[in-house]
Order: C-alpha cells, then sequence, then structure tokens
C-alpha cells in the first residue's frame, strides 16, 4: 500500500482525510480551554487535553493545583466559566451530576459514598434498584452484582451480602469501582484511591484500574502518588496553578521530571529509563 506522504506535487490528489473517529481518535471526553474562577482566584486557567478510552489517564499536581475542582467540573459538580466540552467528538454541555452520569461519567470520589449500613449488592444498586411485580428483584441484583465483581477480579469479599461497614479500604474501593461498571460507564474518574490503603490493598486496587482500561474504559486517576501513577498510568496529565504544564506518555516521563513540572512547571531532565517509566 503507497503512502500518502509523498511530495504534493507527485501526488496531487491525496486520498480524502479519513472521518474523524470517534473522540477524533483521540479522546472519549476531550476538555477545550475550561477555565475556572472563583472569585479572583482562577482555579483552571485554559485547561486542554484529551481522555482516551483503553487508556488510564493519571491527573497529578501539586496541593491547590486544581485536581479536585477539575473533576468536579466534569463531574457537573462546578459550571466551567469558559471552554468546551467534547464526548466522542462533539460538544456537549455538563451542567449537573446529572448530565455527567447519562454521559456515562462515573466519579469514586475519595468519601467513596458508600452507605455502610447497607450490603454491597445494596449500595451497587443503590437509587436504581430493580422491581419485579412490586418487589425488589433481589435475585437479578444480587446475580449482577456478583457477576461484575467475579468479572472484575474481585475475589476477596466473602458475601456480597456483607454490609460494606465490615470491608477492609481495598474492598470498599473495589465495590465503588465496580457500581461504575455495572452501571456502563465509560469514564471512571477516581480521586486518590489508594490514599487510605496499605500495600496489598494498593495492589489490588491498582490490577483493578488496569482491568478497566484493559475492558476499554476510560479511566482517570488522580494521584499525588508517584509510585501508583508509573505503576499503573499510561499517559500523564500534570497540573501547576491550574494550568496545563504537560500531557505525555508515561514512558517519556520519570518521578523527577514529574516533581519538576509539578513544581516548577518545566523539566530540562532526560529521561531515566527505570526512574518511572515502564509498568
Ligand atoms: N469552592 C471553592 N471556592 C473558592 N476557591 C476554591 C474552591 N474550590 C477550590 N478552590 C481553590 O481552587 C484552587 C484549586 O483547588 P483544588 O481543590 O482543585 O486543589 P487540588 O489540586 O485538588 O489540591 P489537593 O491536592 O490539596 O487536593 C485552590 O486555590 C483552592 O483554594
Ligand atoms: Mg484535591
Amino acid at each position: 500500500m503507497s503512502t500518502s506522504t509523498g511530495s504534493p506535487v507527485t501526488d496531487p490528489t491525496p486520498p480524502p482525510a479519513p472521518p474523524p473517529a470517534a473522540g477524533a481518535g483521540e479522546g472519549l471526553l476531550s476538555l477545550r480551554g475550561i477555565s475556572k474562577n472563583f472569585g479572583a482566584v482562577q482555579a483552571l486557567v485554559d485547561v486542554s487535553f484529551d481522555i482516551p478510552s483503553g487508556q488510564v489517564t493519571a491527573l497529578i499536581g501539586d496541593n491547590g493545583a486544581g485536581k479536585s475542582v477539575l473533576i468536579k467540573t466534569i463531574a457537573g459538580i462546578h459550571s466551567p466559566d469558559d471552554g468546551q466540552f467534547l464526548w466522542e467528538g462533539k460538544p456537549v454541555h455538563i451542567r449537573n451530576p446529572m448530565d455527567a452520569s447519562n454521559l456515562g461519567i462515573e466519579t469514586v470520589h475519595q468519601d467513596l459514598a458508600l452507605c455502610d449500613n447497607l450490603d454491597i449488592v445494596q449500595n451497587m444498586f443503590l437509587g436504581r434498584e430493580r422491581v419485579e411485580r412490586l418487589a425488589l428483584d433481589e435475585e437479578s441484583m444480587e446475580k449482577s452484582a456478583g457477576e461484575t465483581l467475579a468479572g472484575l477480579a474481585v475475589t476477596t469479599v466473602r458475601s456480597i451480602r456483607q454490609p460494606v461497614a465490615s470491608l477492609s479500604g481495598g474492598q470498599r474501593q473495589s465495590v465503588a469501582i465496580a457500581k461504575a461498571v455495572l452501571w456502563n460507564s465509560k469514564l471512571v474518574i477516581m480521586d486518590e484511591p489508594t490514599a487510605a490503603l496499605g500495600v496489598a490493598q494498593t495492589a489490588m486496587v491498582l490490577g483493578l484500574v488496569r482491568r478497566l482500561a484493559d475492558r476499554g474504559l476510560a479511566v482517570m486517576l488522580v494521584s499525588h502518588n508517584m509510585n501508583d501513577v508509573f505503576e499503573v498510568a499510561d499517559r500523564i496529565v500534570v497540573l501547576r496553578l491550574g494550568r496545563v504544564v504537560a500531557v505525555k506518555p508515561a514512558a517519556e516521563l520519570d518521578r523527577q521530571i514529574v516533581v519538576d513540572l509539578m513544581t516548577t512547571g518545566v523539566s530540562t531532565r532526560a529521561v531515566t529509563p527505570g526512574k518511572g517509566a515502564g509498568k
């Protein structure tokens, strides 16, 4: 097959550009020039990047960089003052959390918003219970919840009828993530999912994050933890004082460069192999 990179003189009729694929080949969700002010505080300034399907995009930045404001803007909790969202390449408005959830965006907040007194099945179906002949269809909900957890290889939970209060931090995080999968979300955003976890539980949750992306979901992971980021991220977005200072494949960065970018906005270092890149 010939390529279209030849000289325009010898190739006067280059083939037409292919029609843009969903998300113009880049983002399931694309941010274009998103800005958000709180009075005099410029929390987000002209933020543009893409969140592609099938990849883990890590969002990293120092305290106050604007990570939470950015998540809340995508989740419909804050409205941007300026800029645009594209969903599968088409402009969309995300005016409230319902708009976000209708698009297929699920946010797993750090506090998880699970109900301690309810069991796993009840939590996963909260607000969207299945009803059959005026009664809850417990059997079908239990089956779906069990299948979703098994499909994500969440195997440490003893009973899906145990109250969430009795779960470990990692298991709780897994239930919150499985809930997003159960509802066919296309983009799952996680705010510091391993912040409160020990080593084994962190590994479990990061494994789950990876599996979500491998299933074709777009995942955005917000984290302070450089180990987590380099363990699981395909792409890294660095935010500093509300501005994007880098959007790069993880393989083109290492920990020291990311620290430079987070703190000063630039880095003149070359990537040191093994210092972060490589999952
Ligand atoms: N509701 C609000 N009203 C006013 N200012 C706000 C509000 N929310 C955030 N800010 C400001 O916006 C900036 C970004 O805050 P944000 O919470 O997004 O930071 P962050 O990157 O999540 O930091 P951290 O790592 O500490 O969670 C900060 O200067 C913060 O004070
Ligand atoms: Mg925050």
